[in-house]
């Protein structure tokens, strides 16, 4: 295997810096299975006051605190509605049939990432014996990389009062969003019942993620997360790269978009390659088949580790790519095309 040098396969690559491992070395700690762990109760406290909710709870990842708030949400034989390309339905294994007997109600996304808000409505099942119970809507924003419209999440809102549903927010990348809009997190999240947040992602912490929600909603996620095994024990040493990160590492998360950009404009000027300008830290380039093979071999070769995704390469920019690195992919690009 070649080694990469420009690592630009997802931000969950970034290894933890210096001040986090230290912050992490000196955490106080207790158990947080008994709710004695001092710095995880921080991290949850200091969530939910971000945010504007009633309470929040540490998990190891993102996907469990997918899976956590669809139980939380929904009874067995409940059903939940998430766009087809969601990642809480595409790619956690299934977690919410297998494990929370929750059936998923796909809805195909529109070019620019959202779902038909008519779809949305006619999806919802009505109170008939024949049909699973519709619940909760599921939304993820950012959704590879793009902000989807506060307006977009406002109607979808306004749908789930309207039907008695509950609402959840996949905010893997919520800080990123805000970034992008300018935004602050509390006004971003305010229509949901629910929300997960990535602290292993763009934030640079090394695990974890936090679900933040209504009391009741948190209070049955606890008891599922048991259930899970993802009750941990001394987390505070993880829960201190959080609150580090959420110090050290949003008002950052600017520089990564920047990065992005420059990365998509410098790819874009090779003929072959289409770039899709980022909102975000994500640029997505699509060229002929045939061409994709040779040119992430050739990358991979170099020592530029991208990945693929519904047929385009996909380049995240993140806390251990700089503008050198930036710098070296394109040069290795240049060298393809000669
Ligand atoms: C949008 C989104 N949601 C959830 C997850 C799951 O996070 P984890 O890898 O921590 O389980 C990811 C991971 O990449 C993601 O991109």
């Amino acid at each position: 295997m070649n080694t990469i040098r420009y690592d630009f396969r997802s931000d969950t690559v970034t290894r933890p810096s210096a001040g986090m491992r230290q912050a992490m070395a000196e955490a106080e700690v207790g158990d947080d299975v008994f709710g004695d762990d001092p710095t995880v109760n921080r991290l949850e406290q200091r969530m939910a006051a971000l945010l504007g909710k009633d309470a929040a709870i540490f998990v190891p990842s993102g996907t469990q605190s997918n899976l956590l708030a669809l139980m939380s949400h929904c009874g067995r034989g409940d059903e939940f509605i998430a766009g087809q390309k969601a990642h809480l339905y595409v790619n956690e294994a299934g977690g919410a049939a297998v494990l929370g007997s929750i059936q998923p109600q796909p809805i195909a996304h529109q070019a620019d990432g959202t779902m038909d808000l008519g779809e949305i409505e006619a999806a919802i099942k009505p109170d008939d014996n024949h049909y699973a119970r519709t619940t909760v809507i599921a939304l993820e924003n950012t959704f590879g990389g793009k902000v989807l419209p506060v307006e977009y999440m406002l109607a979808v809102s306004e749908i789930a009062r309207r039907h008695e549903l509950g609402l959840h927010l996949d905010g893997a990348r919520a800080f990123n969003a805000c970034a992008a809009l300018g935004t602050d997190i509390k006004s971003f999240t305010a229509p949901f019942d629910s929300v997960s947040i990535c602290l292993s992602k763009g934030l640079g912490a090394p695990v974890g993620s936090v679900l933040i929600g209504r009391q009741d909603l948190i209070d049955t996620a606890r008891r599922h997360r048991k259930m899970l095994g993802g009750g941990l024990r001394q987390s505070g040493i993880l829960a201190a790269a959080g609150l580090y990160a959420l110090e050290h590492n949003v008002a950052r998360l600017a520089e990564d978009h920047a990065r992005a950009k420059r990365l998509a404009e410098g790819l874009a000027g090779f003929d072959g390659l289409t770039v899709t300008a980022p909102d975000t830290n994500i640029v997505f380039v699509g060229m002929e088949r045939g061409l994709e093979e040779r040119f992430t071999a050739f990358l991979a070769d170099k020592g530029v580790g991208i990945t693929g995704s519904y047929g385009k390469q996909r380049w995240v920019t993140h806390l251990d790519v700089d503008d050198a690195a930036v710098d070296g992919a394109l040069e290795a690009v240049r060298a393809f095309f000669g």
